[in-house]
């Protein structure tokens, strides 16, 4: 495909990685090692699983992938329970969505929407949509479109990108491509979007990101490690490497983006350091980590990565991080401090404090803060920020029990009736005005503004396995259950509680369907969790303790 070889590429792999001898490892013996994330869980969740004698055996099993049925789920043939009546109504409209590329499966489309009157660019391939449609298909043992859609993106990183007159950086990823049909050739071509098409030019910062992270997961979930070892996929990791470990004005080691940069796609407030971007910059740095090839060329990055984390989980964990205790001392903040000893280190003015956030916050629990520049503390809570934290283990353990704790305690205001809020609170009047530019789309609880996303649910399941509290994961699947598929699996719901359909959402939305089918998976079958998740690298630690990092 597109000059890229499959053939296996002799690996000159440094033994005593561990990330990446974990990937080495055969896929059974990659189960056991999952099994270090809370045996409380695993134990569970998994008493409807079939065990084989060791009791893991029948969990990985991607000979599933030999399947006899179109539209039957492989995975349920392997449980012993009736899955719930939307798990096939929710794979065949997955199959619905998959766009073909010469014959070759290469991805999803965003929506497969036929009555809503404007298209728009939701028949395209995202890149960040694909992302649950890729895991929904590894968890059931369908490798190949994934690996035909690594390989396209890569291939459409090789273009010459270009905005107006200017040129984009080598190692842009596209937000979306769509798939042309050539009727004089008779042959498919392929077009691509980096943001010069896109609504407000925005670009896709967290695309790359993505990539390499799903990289990772179909390394981890096949055990073929020949693609990943491609100089191609090398090469390409590499490329998105330079864009964002370049050296540059920088006091901070988070990544600086232009709004809208990320799913929130639009003008939002999410300029400077948006936390989901680091969130996502951090996983992808740790498993590009796992991926590279200490060869001439990796040998120089995997440097760089691994200062360039340490940094940056010194940076997160501790001027993201607020719960009770941090927001009573920014309370109390003096401002105007000069040299290394200011406690006051951003100069935030406690003025700026926003009223909601005194309410909001639990005597237990917390949560990374959306954003943090100079003077300035964006309070709302982002759910993609958060879970990807504690997924990729940006979060220390005790901050990722305290993001669930909050979740459980303000679930009216998160959660409501649909899992789950984009972000918390919503902006309105003046300050929408001025945050959004008046954007009719992204009023109060409405789409970016508040408004509640399905897709969500699976990184707060991967979320909730991984810290052990899947009770709360049930009670999101519940939800959904109720409302998703009656609803025609809309891209996402308004509201304070999300009750209502977005007033402009799109129906079949493909990653409301993915992730809810991702979502039940790895409840079903917790070893899928090692896919999407990242276990604690204690080289990481010592995380200072707040309070002492404060005052030092
Ligand atoms: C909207 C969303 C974006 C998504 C796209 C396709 O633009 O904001 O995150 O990728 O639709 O579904």
């Amino acid at each position: 495909m597109d000059g890229v070889r499959d053939s296996h590429s002799a690996s000159n792999a440094e033994p005593d990685d561990s990330d990446l001898s974990k990937l080495l490892d055969k896929p059974r013996l990659n189960i056991e090692r999952q099994r270090s994330f809370d045996e409380r869980s695993l134990s569970e969740l998994s008493i409807s699983n079939i065990r084989g004698p060791d009791g893991y055996d029948s969990i990985y099993s991607p000979g599933a992938a030999a399947r006899s049925g179109f539209d039957t789920p492989a995975s349920s043939s392997r449980y012993s329970f009736e899955p719930h009546p939307m798990v096939g109504d929710a794979w065949e409209a997955l199959r619905r969505s998959i766009v073909y590329f010469r014959g070759q499966p290469v991805g999803t489309i965003a929506a497969y929407d036929h009555s809503s009157e404007e298209v728009l660019n939701y028949d395209q391939v995202f890149v960040r949509d694909f992302v649950p449609s890729a895991f929904a298909f590894l968890m059931n043992g369908e490798p190949e479109i994934v690996k035909n859609f690594l390989l396209k993106t890569l291939h459409l990183q090789g273009w010459e990108k270009k905005v107006d007159r200017f040129k984009l950086g080598e190692g842009a990823m596209p937000a979306s491509f769509k798939v042309l049909h050539d009727p004089v050739r008779k042959t498919d071509m392929l077009f691509a979007d980096f943001g010069e098409s896109a609504i407000g030019r925005v670009a896709p910062v967290d695309s790359g990101f993505w990539w390499i992270i799903l990289l990772r997961a179909y390394t981890k979930s096949t055990g073929d490690l020949s693609l990943a070892e491609t100089p191609e996929c090398q090469k390409g990791i590499r490329l998105v490497l330079t864009l964002c470990l370049s050296e540059g004005f920088d006091t901070f080691p988070t990544l600086l983006c232009a709004d809208g940069c990320s799913m929130i796609d639009r003008r939002m407030g999410i300029y400077g350091y948006p936390m989901e971007i680091q969130a996502l910059f951090f996983m992808a740095l740790r498993s590009a980590l796992a991926l590279l090839k200490h060869d001439a060329e990796g040998k120089e990055f995997v440097e760089r990565i691994a200062k360039r984390l340490h940094a940056l989980s010194y940076h997160v964990r501790s001027y993201f991080w607020l719960d009770f205790q941090q927001l009573n001392d920014i309370y109390r903040y003096k401002t105007e401090e000069y040299s290394h000893t200011a406690v006051n280190k951003f100069n935030v003015i406690p003025d700026s404090i926003p009223d909601w956030v005194f309410d909001f916050m639990p005597t237990r629990g917390g949560y990374f803060i959306g954003n943090v520049s100079p003077a300035r503390m964006d309070f709302r809570w982002f759910a993609l920020g958060n879970c990807i934290a504690i997924l990729s283990s940006l979060a220390t353990p005790e901050q990722s029990m305290a993001i669930m704790d909050l979740i459980e305690s303000r679930w009216e205001e998160l959660v409501g009736e649909m899992p789950i809020k984009i972000c918390y609170p919503a902006i309105e009047s003046h300050e929408w005005r001025i945050v959004t530019g008046c954007d009719p789309k992204n009023t109060r609880w409405s789409y970016h503004n508040g408004g509640s996303w399905p897709v969500l649910l699976w990184m707060l399941t991967a979320a909730c396995i991984k810290t052990g509290r899947p009770q709360i994961a049930r009670r999101a699947i519940e939800l959904i259950e109720s409302r998703l598929q009656k609803d025609g699996w809309p891209e996402y719901y308004d509201g304070k509680l999300g009750r209502y359909i977005g007033k402009q959402a799109r129906k079949f939305q493909t990653w409301s369907i993915a992730g809810y089918l991702v979502a039940k998976m790895m409840l079903e079958d917790p070893s899928h969790l090692g896919m999407v998740s990242l276990e604690e690298d204690k080289a990481m630690k010592p995380l200072i303790k707040r309070s002492a990092s404060w005052t030092c």
